[in-house]
């Protein structure tokens, strides 16, 4: 229950789904943690559920496509805690008018890059000196599955986004592993949150065709991807930079 203590982890997208329960189960280790979401509701309710625990969190109605909020939302986080040791890159879109290159409009590319791959930039760019100052850190940046393999039913900005997430994760973690931060990439299958399974919910067919290609027979939980989150943000992950970690039921290992 103190894999994580002295820790402050910066979570973005913490309002639902991977976000809210990787902040919960970081809070459980001992981790103060510094909440950032767009939507303030689902954003205060997580909180809600924190300080309920007894946990120790600062938060930040935020755009992370948008650089004086993101600037904002890092500085309110240090004046709290007085330092960051952990940045969680979860915030991420996946909206259904990104299809195809054919026939995606060239707006929606733009806003599925800006929040996807942009959010992590900007993020970094105003946490990483944050995590400098500390002594070194981890970061810790959510990519997908669909980066790494093809698929049929395309959404392209969104695959090429978690694709840049992957580039970019090792691109940092050249960079500034010498000076003790850390950069790993988490890459996903699919997983039970609202943004798979409210269009999962409409097309069953789509449903069971995913659920045919994951070895182990289930959708992921949030929490399979927390146990992970909390290794890579620990000191536990110290020799481990650079890495895209699958995590995914065996879905990218199944030929058929
Ligand atoms: N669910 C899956 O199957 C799956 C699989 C692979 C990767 N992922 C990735 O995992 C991450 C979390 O996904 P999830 O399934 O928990 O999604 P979710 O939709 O449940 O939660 C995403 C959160 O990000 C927030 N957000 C969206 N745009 C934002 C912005 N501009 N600024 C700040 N916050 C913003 C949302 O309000 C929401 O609270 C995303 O990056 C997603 O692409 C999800």
């Amino acid at each position: 229950m103190d894999r994580l203590t002295g820790q402050v982890a910066l979570i973005t997208g913490a309002g639902s789904g991977m976000g809210r329960a990787v902040s919960q189960m970081f809070v459980q280790e001992g981790a103060a943690v510094v909440l950032v979401d767009n939507q303030a509701e689902p954003l205060a309710e997580t909180v809600g559920r924190i300080e309920e625990a007894g946990g120790q969190v600062e938060s930040a109605v935020c755009d992370v496509s948008d650089e004086n909020s993101v600037n904002r939302a890092v500085a309110a986080g240090i004046r709290r805690f007085g330092k960051l040791t952990v940045i969680y890159n979860n915030a991420g879109i996946m909206p259904e008018q990104d299809h195809s290159v054919l026939d995606t409009d060239p707006e929606v590319w733009d806003w599925v890059q800006d929040v996807n791959l942009k959010g992590v930039y900007l993020v970094c760019k105003y946490g990483i000196p944050a995590l400098l100052e500390a002594g070194g850190g981890s970061v810790i940046n959510v990519a997908s599955f669909v980066a790494l393999v093809g698929c049929t039913v395309p959404q392209d900005s969104y695959t090429a986004s978690k694709g840049g997430v992957i580039a970019l994760t090792r691109s940092m973690a050249a960079q500034f592993g010498s000076r003790g931060v850390r950069v790993n990439a988490i890459c996903p299958g699919p997983i039970e949150t609202p943004l798979l399974m409210d269009w999962l919910l409409t097309d069953p067919d789509a449903k069971s065709l995913r659920l045919s290609r994951i070895p182990l027979g289930r959708f992921g939980k949030p929490e399979d991807i927390g146990y992970l989150a909390i290794y890579l943000a620990s000191p536990e992950s110290a020799w481990m930079t650079g890495a895209a970690l699958n995590i995914d039921g065996g879905i990218t290992s199944y030929y058929f």
